[in-house]
């Protein structure tokens, strides 16, 4: 679609300029930026259309009269570009009708031969992009916010990467700290050296149980705070002792973390620890205060002051020496730049830390790192269930494997009910999927600033705009190219376009040739959803017309033929989006 709206644009824009020459107006002053190519409203309108109003003031004629004109040059020129069959004019806008059977030509013939890479692109060749997403911390196991997270990190970096980027996936883990110090006390004190085994739990929801019992034994002895933060500076001073209990329990909530990565398809190029990276922050603000970029308190603690781009004063090293989260992120970034120069690195927080992220990034800039300028902060949303819903253990926090588990358990459920346990074989392995397909769905549909009620029912719902739907109307596709072999006279002729002419198909050609856009759209803002959105527009189109015509058994064979190879082109654009989002595809469910 994209080589039909350049031609057309590049025409217009030549006659405009020809029209302008010969009224005496200087060319210069029609301008291609102010030439858009829009969707007319309406399928009757056209399939393009050229809004001229923004020329009308350069001519000083109002744009109907604009338009007449350019329609008259258009027609006397004899010479559409190639593939657009006619035009009409409507007030100020040209409209344009493209030659259905070239057009959907094209779209077989390109879909045939780019199968999984169609929709790629290489408008990010030359870019390095980092992506840091999920960023758990090593006192608990991963919850539903880091679902979201770990949802939109993995879909921008495939995104990223099929628009032609080099993508570095990192997680960041928060490996030290006073909460993680907190874990450790509890079980120093109350855990008696028992095991995840020993206990027969997921190990970092082990450690995570640790640190729930911290928080009861906090309020039962004021001085436990006290005790951990203790701990917290035997580990700076590197005690023996606290350092084997602290690798310990990380092994735990690391080797756990990474296991529930597995379940849901999440990928990373590189770990970083924190505890590898925060002493360079603290050696980064030492040097900055020598520079007097920073500023020391008469306690000793070493300070910045942003007041003058409109942010607050902030703490960087405190007056015990130990360091704060926006330290170590320091340190964090600038190890990144060495051990990987980037173009752009994208940070994957959640939105109560934008604050955070401003002040990080404007210390950097000062800081004299060129790079710092293109940091971005990919801000997010918060996540709940509605009320009354799966309370964690701590009463207020989803646990990410437990969702995970009441989703497939629903989505067994679901197969059963429709009696569909026979054809889908797998269950456990399906019923998996179905629930991945509707949480990833259900987090990247809505725009990534807003906040979401998850609802684990609605997600699973085969029919509306849900992960399933879609996963189910490729299923239903899929299915029906197995039925093929039943229908020899159809599966032994190859379609051709022009036996396609209902208005249907039509638009599914058209919907389906904005795939790549679509993709190239998503990539530039960060933004699965917009592909999401785009999916279950092709899901509803594609089964309208199912509904409404017969495909496999369609009266004439040739029609049948064109038919199912349209569907299989709706079936491969489904199939590469629902890559991109980290929904898993379904031949049957
Ligand atoms: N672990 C942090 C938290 O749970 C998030 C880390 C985000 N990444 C970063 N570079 N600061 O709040």
């Amino acid at each position: 679609m994209v080589v039909f709206k350049e031609q057309l644009k590049q025409k217009i824009l030549q006659i405009l300029k020809e029209l302008a020459q010969r009224k005496g107006l200087d060319p210069e002053g029609i301008r291609a930026e102010h030439l858009s190519v829009e969707n007319p409203p309406k399928p009757e309108l056209g399939d393009l259309a050229i809004p001229l109003f923004p020329f009308a003031k350069v001519f000083r004629m109002p744009p109907q009269t604009l338009s007449s004109l350019v329609g008259e040059e258009l027609q006397q020129k004899d010479s559409l570009p190639e593939g657009i069959d006619r035009f009409s004019i409507v007030g100020p806008y040209l409209n344009i009708f493209l030659n259905r059977s070239l057009v959907t030509g094209l779209l077989f013939q390109q879909i045939r031969t780019e199968g999984d890479r169609f929709g790629s692109s290489s408008i990010l060749s030359s870019k390095r992009i980092m992506v840091e997403f999920s960023s758990p911390n090593t006192n608990k196991p991963l919850h539903l916010g880091h679902l979201r997270n770990d949802a939109l990190g993995e879909s921008v970096a495939r995104i990223l990467r099929f628009s032609g980027a080099t993508v570095r996936t990192v997680d960041l883990i928060n490996d030290r700290g006073i909460h993680i110090c907190k874990s450790m006390l509890a079980y120093q004190e109350l855990g008696h050296g028992r095991t995840p085994e020993d206990e027969g739990l997921k190990s970092d929801h082990f450690v995570g149980k640790y640190y729930v019992l911290y928080n009861e034994l906090a309020k039962r002895d004021p001085e436990a705070e006290d005790r951990a933060r203790n701990m917290l500076v035997k580990w700076e001073q590197g005690d023996p002792e606290v350092r084997l209990l602290w690798e310990k329990m990380n092994r735990w909530a690391i080797e756990g973390i990474k296991r529930t990565y597995e379940r849901t398809g999440i990928h990373f190029d590189q770990f970083y620890f924190e505890s590898e990276v925060y002493l360079k922050g603290k050696e980064e603000v030492l040097k900055g205060l020598e520079k007097g970029i920073f500023y020391q308190e008469a306690d000793g603690s070493i300070w910045v002051n942003l007041e003058d781009i409109g942010l607050d004063r902030k703490v960087l090293l405190r007056s015990d020496g130990t360091s704060l989260y926006v330290t170590q992120d320091i340190g964090t970034a600038i190890s990144r730049y060495k051990d990987w120069p980037f173009d752009v690195m994208i940070y994957v927080v959640a939105s109560e830390q934008n604050y955070h992220f401003k002040v990080l990034f404007s210390i950097l800039e000062r800081l004299g790192y060129e790079w710092a300028k293109n940091l971005y902060h990919l801000s997010y949303g918060m996540v709940n269930l509605p009320e009354g819903k799966m309370k964690s253990r701590e009463g207020t926090v989803v646990d990410a494997d437990d969702l995970l588990d009441e989703l497939t358990e629903m989505a067994k459920e679901e197969i059963r009910t429709k009696e569909r346990e026979g054809e889908v074989g797998d269950l456990e392995g399906t019923a998996g999927k179905i629930a991945l397909g509707a949480l990833h769905y259900y987090l990247l549909q809505p725009s990534p600033s807003k906040d979401i009620v998850f609802n684990p029912r609605e997600s699973l719902s085969f029919t509306g705009n849900t992960g399933p739907y879609i996963q189910y109307t490729g299923a239903r596709i899929c299915s029906m190219v197995r039925k093929l072999d039943e229908v020899p006279q159809v599966k032994e002729r190859t379609g051709k376009p022009s036996d396609l002419n209902t208005g249907e198909e039509w638009e599914l050609v058209k919907l389906l040739f904005e795939f790549p856009a679509m993709v190239e759209q998503s990539a530039i803002s960060y933004n699965p959803s917009l592909l999401a959105n785009y999916l279950y527009e092709v899901s509803k189109t594609f089964s309208r017309y199912y509904h409404e015509h017969p495909i496999l058994f369609a009266e004439n064979p040739d029609v049948a033929a064109s038919r199912v190879q349209l569907s299989r082109c709706v079936l491969q654009v489904l199939k590469n989006g629902m890559h991109l989002l980290n929904i898993p595809f379904l031949e049957v469910m």
